[in-house]
């Protein structure tokens, strides 16, 4: 299952889940172009993981433009000459409110984060897999996409509408060797508290380096066959 010299974009590499990632997957020898909001941020992650030159590119961007999506898709070719793998993990959650008490602005904040910034990052960064053919696209999605709970609603617009993107584009890639999958989260538990302080409420959590270890196995040449797939990471049928 190795992503040993693999070309793989890891966006919102600065999160939670991103920084784990990053090391999980320089570790494993992929090269890695990290994407995020801050050069400071992403130049801080590299030097903290002590990544090679030869192996890193960092690149700052907002995700909801287009323009700068296309643009960082050339930076990683120009540097690499090929993009295998993409990580998506960015989109932000606001929620808490009943509907009727939302924000028109914070419908637009969820829109932004998880559904034009998808949009902005298959268009660019998925025809070089295509061309190539060989591809890993990869996001990171939540229950609540396809079961909204109460109080929950514009995050649930913004997962639902992403998971849309990602399977329409599953079932346009079939056979190429590109592949989009989910893997759906519940709460990613970044400080290990189901495992330190355990209640009911955490059964449920899911820790970035369990989400890593798929997301890893996802990029192997075996998970090839799997394709459109959402995969419940929390413990439970759903
Ligand atoms: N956290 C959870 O409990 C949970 C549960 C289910 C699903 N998920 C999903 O899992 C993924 C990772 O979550 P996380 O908790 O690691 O997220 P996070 O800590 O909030 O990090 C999000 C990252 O995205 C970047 N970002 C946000 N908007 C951007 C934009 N417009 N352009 C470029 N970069 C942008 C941020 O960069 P800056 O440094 O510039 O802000 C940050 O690095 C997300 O898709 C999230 O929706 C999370």
């Amino acid at each position: 299952m190795s992503v040993r010299d693999r070309v793989v974009v890891v966006s919102g590499a600065t999160g939670g889940l991103g920084r784990v990632v990053t090391q999980r997957f320089a570790q494993e020898g992929a090269k890695l172009a990290l994407l995020g909001r801050s050069l400071e941020s992403l130049d801080a992650l590299a030097q903290e993981y002590e990544l090679d030159e030869s192996q890193i590119l960092t690149y700052a961007l907002d995700l909801s433009a287009p323009e700068a999506t296309t643009e960082a898709a050339t930076a990683v070719l120009e540097k690499f000459g090929r993009i295998e793998v993409l990580l998506n993990l960015v989109g932000g959650w606001v929620g808490g409110k009943a509907l009727i008490d939302t924000e028109a602005d914070e419908l637009e904040d969820m829109i932004e984060q998880h559904i034009r910034a998808s949009y902005n990052m298959l268009k660019a960064f998925v025809p070089p897999m295509v061309r190539d053919d060989w591809g890993r696209v990869l996001a990171v999605s939540s229950p609540s996409g396809s079961r909204p709970p109460g109080r929950n609603a514009l995050y649930a617009v913004g997962k639902a509408g992403m998971e849309a993107l990602m399977l329409s584009l599953a079932n346009e890639v079939r056979g190429s060797g590109v592949t989009a999958n989910l893997v759906l989260v519940d709460t990613i538990d970044t400080k290990h508290a189901r495992e330190k302080n355990p209640t009911e409420k955490n059964q449920s959590w899911t820790t970035p380096e369990e989400i890593t270890a798929t997301l890893l196995h996802l990029c192997s040449k075996e998970a090839g066959i799997i394709n459109g797939a959402r995969i419940p990471l929390f413990g439970q049928p759903h």
